[in-house]
């Protein structure tokens, strides 16, 4: 995607070839920061403490740093224990597992010294599958737009509702829920975005509504309480969000407070589509609330806020009583049945297992439920 008219991605290697480049999110949109990981405990930093941070932009990240791990130490031994560091930076998130288990699978057979240019050939292989699935979500999810706009007469605007972040800043680029509304917007679709802040990170009104006005994209920042208000009201026409982990039966995590507006939207008829890249599938899981792992992270995340001052400094308050304790669950998981569809690079399939085996059919044989 574009900053300041320039193209770029989330993640990329340095020109020296044995780094790796991400953008500090933690930062964004106050400044835009680019910084360097050169060992794989500074990827793995990276990702805990959410510099970067997007289930598919994790997956990407944790590969390179296998990377950089190799480097260090090709070993079978450093190999396994790089894979399990960086397996333990988050828990929801399954592209973590996807991306690194890949690697692990393909580089432990090889001699130590083929793994390092091995490893690196295969996690700039890894990024590019990712922006081409986000770009054909795009184009499957588009279809779904162009239908919403059919049915409401072409009046007015097409006004989309998204939670957290799962756009370009999320992935390698493109995004996932974002992908079709940057593909509507280019096609001159009069979509608008509204924007759920995404308390406690704020990821909505910090990343997904920098990215959609570098975009020039439409759109409005509310509250995260807001968006039943706007359904019941007849002023949201779609919601898209992205997920972390997607059990084989349809069921999605994904950021607190998802689960409430799928709730909202099917109070309210409101279609709920939720775009998911084939490794945010988790295969071995059936029912996503009792099996998918909750992150749970710190407190200070909920009873803290940082913003921009008028002087442009950056600055941090507290906004809860300094005894109070705070609970800081970061995901949720939305039932398949509140899901209108899911929409994969492969195309547009119910959240049912059987609608998502009709779209990844070689899955079948794996489960062991027939041809
Ligand atoms: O805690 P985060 O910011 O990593 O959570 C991100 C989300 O919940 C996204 O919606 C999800 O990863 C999908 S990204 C395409």
């Amino acid at each position: 995607m574009k900053v300041n008219g320039h193209p770029m991605r989330s993640i990329w290697v340095e020109s020296d070839g044995v780094s790796v480049g991400v953008l500090d999110q933690t930062r964004l949109p106050h400044a835009f920061v680019k910084v360097r990981l050169s060992t794989a405990e500074e990827a793995a930093h990276a990702i805990r403490s959410m510099l970067v941070r997007g289930a598919p932009l994790i997956g990407a990240t944790a590969a390179y740093g296998l990377c950089l791990a190799l480097r260090v130490d090709a070993s079978d031994a450093g190999l396994k224990a790089a894979h399990a560091m960086l397996r333990a930076t988050r828990p929801t998130a399954v592209n973590l597992h996807w991306a690194l288990d890949g690697m692990l699978a393909a580089l432990a057979p090889l001699p130590p010294a083929e793994r390092e240019a091995e490893a690196w050939r295969r996690a700039a292989a890894l990024c590019d599958e990712d922006v081409a699935i986000n770009r054909s979500i795009g184009e499957h999810a588009l279809k779904l737009f162009q239908a919403a706009w059919e049915k409401k007469g072409k009046q007015g605007r097409l006004n989309v509702l998204t939670h957290c972040n799962a756009g370009w800043l999320a992935t390698v680029d493109w995004g996932t829920a974002l992908a079709p509304i940057y593909l509507a917007h280019d096609a001159g679709l009069p979509v608008h975005v509204w924007v759920d802040e995404t308390r406690p990170r704020n990821q909505g009104a910090g990343l997904t509504a920098w990215e959609l006005g570098q975009h020039g994209v439409p759109h409005t920042v509310i509250a995260d309480n807001v968006g039943g208000h706007l359904m019941q009201h007849g002023m949201v026409d779609l919601c898209i969000v992205g997920t972390d982990r997607t059990t084989a039966q349809g069921d999605v995590a994904n950021k607190i407070g998802t689960y409430l507006k799928a709730l909202a939207a099917k109070d309210t008829g409101v279609p709920f589509y939720v775009a998911l890249p084939s490794p945010t599938i988790d295969w071995t899981l059936r029912d996503g609330l009792k099996e998918i792992p909750i992150e749970q992270r710190e407190g200070t995340e909920l009873s803290e806020v940082s913003g921009r001052l008028p002087s442009g400094d950056i600055a941090t308050v507290r906004i809860t009583p300094p005894s109070s304790p705070a609970a800081n669950y970061a995901f949720d998981v939305t039932p398949a049945r509140l899901v209108t569809a899911l929409v994969t690079e492969r195309g547009v399939c119910p959240a049912t297992e059987e609608g998502m085996l009709s779209l990844f059919p070689e899955r079948r044989a794996a489960r062991g439920t027939g041809s």
